[in-house]
């Protein structure tokens, strides 16, 4: 009688999922060969608001400015679990491998160890793992397709010279000088509000939920509107 030989993490899963990764790498780099990223300066100055709707590598970055625009004035307190939820979030990831469907045991997912799992099984089995990759291009794209990340050169180039094109002369100064000075009498201010009495015409400014010049939610917003944030 022919032996069935259990299959093994070598060769057979690193052969199986090395492949897979292989496949997957190609296409990538297919993709960035085909699809480049529309940027001819300095021969042609981009506008300012390009790059919107464009996908970019910066997106995944974008995702963790997205709280500084929601959360702002009242809710900013809820700012600090915008650093501990992913965090929780990515100890969760790398503990699922070991996280089971709790209803199902062992010997029914796969009795015996010997039959490999159908086609059918496997996908029930991994719904938790699409979910989260699902959700993961969702909110990575959510957050990036508006943002206006090719846009930069617009304003950022060589003939604007210092503090625009390269950094201030004198960076020390400039900080605690220059910028602190903006931040101070800056009129721009995230969140400001703005209400108009009916009869007299007068207007009240309400800087309760208001950011600061230049903090981190000005340089996102900087990001997503920067004809308007500057
Ligand atoms: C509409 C023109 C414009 C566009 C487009 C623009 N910026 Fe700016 N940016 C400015 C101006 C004006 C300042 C203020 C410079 C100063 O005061 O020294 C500035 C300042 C900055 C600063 C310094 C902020 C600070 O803390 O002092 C950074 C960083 C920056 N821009 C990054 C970017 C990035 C990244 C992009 C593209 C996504 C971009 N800018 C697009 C006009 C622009």
């Amino acid at each position: 009688m022919k032996e069935t030989k259990q299959k093994t993490w070598w060769p057979h899963h690193v052969l199986k999922a090395g492949s897979l990764a292989i496949i997957i790498l190609i296409v990538v780099v297919i993709l960035a060969i085909k699809f480049q990223v529309p940027d001819d300066a300095p021969a042609i100055i981009p506008g300012p608001d390009d790059g919107q709707y464009i996908p970019g590598p910066e997106w995944y970055f974008l995702l963790l400015w997205q709280p500084f625009w929601y959360f702002t004035g009242e809710t900013k307190h809820l700012l600090a679990y915008s650093a501990i939820v992913p965090f929780i979030f990515l100890f969760f990831l790398i503990f699922l491998p070991f996280i089971r469907i709790p209803f199902k045991r062992k010997a029914e997912v796969n009795p015996g160890n010997k039959e490999p799992m159908g086609f059918f099984s496997k996908l029930v089995f991994n719904t938790p793992v699409l979910l989260i990759a699902v959700f993961l291009a969702g909110i990575t794209f959510k957050s990036g397709y508006q943002a206006k990340i090719l846009g930069c050169d617009a304003c950022h180039n060589s003939s604007m010279g210092h503090r625009m094109y390269t950094p201030p002369v004198n960076v020390a100064e400039y900080y605690q000088v220059d910028r602190a000075r903006q931040i101070k009498s800056a009129k721009y201010k995230a969140g400001k509000m703005v209400s108009i009495d009916e009869t007299t015409g007068e207007k009240t400014y309400d800087l309760a939920g208001a950011e600061t010049y230049k903090d981190a939610n000005w340089q996102m917003r900087h990001m997503y509107e920067p004809t308007f944030t500057w």
